[in-house]
């Protein structure tokens, strides 16, 4: 069963189109990742989903509800954490997940938040102020606060920016919990490669508001991706054209590269052709998530610009009003 459907979902701001005729699906439980550089369309996609934005062409489904015909309903089965917002420092967690509940006009919250609190082990500190919270406490209280009205889904726009190694590796094992143990299906954006492919049950990689490719890890990985084997050899004179039938090959000052689609199977080829003694060193770099992305657009992941929480939490509560 898909929770969320998109069809033909489009945005456009004056002439300029932010996201077009963009379709994809959702499945029950997945985590699903949507990989993308600056601009690409992400948020803009998640504003759609969520009603905070006009579609401007297209529709998409929520557990069955039409975003463009029953907007209400469908945000009901939505959730949503980003980068640092919806938590005010000044308020308590409780005070704060008490606000939640009143934006999202859900009644019998008070139970369901203890036992939320409790599974993420921050009960104890329900009545300390958001602010004296560390990060992972602090993502713990969003998370919270995301599954108080039991959605069927919650978007993530870029969960992890900012955050160091650690507390990023306890996010993601935090959003795989929550995956597995509240049924609840993850929609997450990233500019991180790693990140997807860690996360994701599938992935589409979004660019200038086009979806580009959609699949597992591992399948965009064998579709676009290709080992490399990198090659310093001792002797120049070594057959090149031969190596090239085995995968597109590069000489360039004594290190040979060459392009294939899985290195081990072909690796006793590229020894033999060369000529084991002939080889002072190789290395396999395998298929990565950048790799795809570099062959799919052309071009690299450009630095970040910080997402901003607090106009999307104003955008929010004048939506919720
Ligand atoms: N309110 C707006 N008015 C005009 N253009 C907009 C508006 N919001 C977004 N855009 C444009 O739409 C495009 C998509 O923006 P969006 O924020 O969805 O990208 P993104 O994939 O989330 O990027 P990032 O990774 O930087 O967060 C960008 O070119 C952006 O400048
Ligand atoms: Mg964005």
């Amino acid at each position: 069963m898909s929770v969320v459907i998109a069809r033909n979902l489009t945005k456009k701001y004056g002439d300029f189109t932010a996201v077009d005729h963009i379709n994809f699906e959702i499945e029950k439980g997945e985590i699903y990742g949507f990989l993308g550089p600056n601009g690409a369309g992400k948020t803009t996609t998640i504003k759609m989903l969520t009603g905070l934005t006009p579609i401007t062409e297209g529709d998409a489904e929520i557990a069955g509800i039409s975003i463009n015909k029953n907007p209400r309903e469908a945000k009901k089965k939505i959730g949503w954490i980003s980068s640092e917002v919806i938590v005010d420092d000044e308020l308590s967690a409780w005070e704060n997940i008490e606000i939640q509940a009143k934006l999202l006009g859900v009644k019998d919250w008070k139970d369901r938040a203890l036992d939320l609190l409790n599974y993420f082990g921050i009960k104890e500190f329900k009545d300390r102020k958001a602010g004296k919270f560390s990060t992972g406490m602090r993502k713990k209280l969003e998370v919270t606060m995301a599954l108080l009205h039991s959605p069927e889904v919650i978007f993530m726009d870029e969960p992890t920016i900012g955050l160091d190694v650690n507390t990023r590796a306890s996010l993601w094992n935090l959003i795989r919990e929550v995956n597995r143990d509240y049924s609840v299906t993850i929609l997450l954006t990233t500019h991180y490669m790693e990140e997807a492919d860690a996360l994701s049950n599938r992935i589409s990689i979004i660019n200038k508001g086009k979806i580009i490719a959609t699949g597992t890890p591992d399948e965009l990985k064998e579709k676009y991706g290709g080992d490399v084997i990198e090659l310093e050899i001792k002797k120049d004179e070594i057959p090149i054209d031969k190596l090239d039938q085995i995968g597109k090959t590069i000489k360039k000052d004594g290190k040979i590269t060459i392009r294939v689609s899985n290195a081990e199977s072909v690796l006793l080829d590229v020894i033999n052709t060369v000529g084991s003694n002939n080889i002072k060193s190789l290395k396999i770099n395998k298929s990565s998530l950048d790799t795809v992305f570099l062959n799919l657009t052309g071009g690299s992941l450009e630095d970040n610009q910080e997402f901003n929480a607090k106009r999307f939490y104003a955008m929010l509560r004048r939506a919720t009003r």
